[in-house]
């Protein structure tokens, strides 16, 4: 039985892929949208699983690609958005370029805001729908030789608990899903594959997904996926920032992998 429509941004690989196709499963009608023509590769194998999908090539770290996928929707309900594409950005922020580290905040926040905004209102209006953001883990840590990048999944983890607060009287829930490392190209997309955690053993995205995707149907607040990370998550809160930070360098600083 159809479930509606579900919306999964950054589907073309890595978690985003395996979210359309927990929705997929699940009966929902995909529409799925990333930034290069993978998406359609993405696409077909879902099809050939039996998911009805549609599919979006947009820049959603511009206000026209995520005005293009709200165009995309038009005026049907949105069951669930999966608001997950985002990118990462290795090494010392005075060494970035700096256009490359603003576009990771023009990704991972202002094209998250925009798109939860529209699509949140038009929830709200109906009193229905499930929104599930992809933070971090690395949200809980200051990211030193990561540094924009954590900072933006600080925001998310955050504005995600803050909203679902506010729509606390409503029937749209909102769930933050905040993996640590997982074995997807986001290490390569960084620039960070010559860092301790980019060589690490990482996490299975499908696992990471499926995790993701029952604590949205379930409505949670969020979950931290894996033992080791929900470990990491409560030290977090105990030890002082600095050391975190110097726990990440150890992590993310060039040339140590
Ligand atoms: N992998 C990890 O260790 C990890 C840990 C915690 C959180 N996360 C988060 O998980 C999410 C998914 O990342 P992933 O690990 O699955 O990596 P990934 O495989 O590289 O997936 C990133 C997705 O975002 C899309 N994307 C990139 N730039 C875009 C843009 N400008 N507009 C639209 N879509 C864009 C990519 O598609 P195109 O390349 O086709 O545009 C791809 O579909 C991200 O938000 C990431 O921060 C990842």
């Amino acid at each position: 039985m159809s479930q509606g429509l579900a919306v999964v941004t950054g589907a073309s690989s890595g978690i985003g892929l395996e979210l359309a196709r927990c929705c997929a499963r699940d009966g929902y009608a995909l529409l799925i949208c990333s930034d290069t023509a993978e998406i359609e590769e993405a696409a077909e194998a879902l099809r050939a699983e039996g998911a009805k999908v549609e599919t979006l090539q947009a820049d959603l770290a511009t206000p026209d690609g995520v005005a293009r996928l709200i165009a995309a929707v038009g005026s049907r309900p949105v069951e669930a958005l999966l608001a997950n594409a985002g990118i990462g950005l290795g090494g010392a922020f005075l060494d970035q370029d700096l256009g490359r580290a603003l576009r990771v905040v023009q990704l991972n926040i202002e094209g998250t805001v925009r798109l939860v905004h529209h699509v949140g209102r038009r929830m709200r209006a109906r009193d229905r729908g499930r929104i599930l953001i992809t933070g971090s883990i690395a949200g809980f840590l200051p990211g030193s030789f990561q540094a924009v990048y954590n900072g933006t999944k600080a925001f998310l983890d955050n504005f995600s608990v803050g909203l679902r607060d506010e729509l606390r009287d409503s029937r749209v829930t909102v769930t933050c899903l905040m993996p640590g490392a997982t074995e997807t190209d986001f290490f390569e997309t960084a620039g960070m594959e010559d860092t301790k955690v980019g060589r690490a053993d990482k996490a299975d995205p499908a696992d990471v997904a499926r995790q993701g995707y029952a604590a949205m149907c379930e409505g949670e607040s969020g979950v931290v996926t894996g033992f080791m990370n929900k470990v990491r998550t409560v030290f977090s809160g105990l030890l002082p920032d600095t050391v975190l930070a110097e726990m990440h360098r150890r992590m993310a600083r060039p040339g140590e992998g």
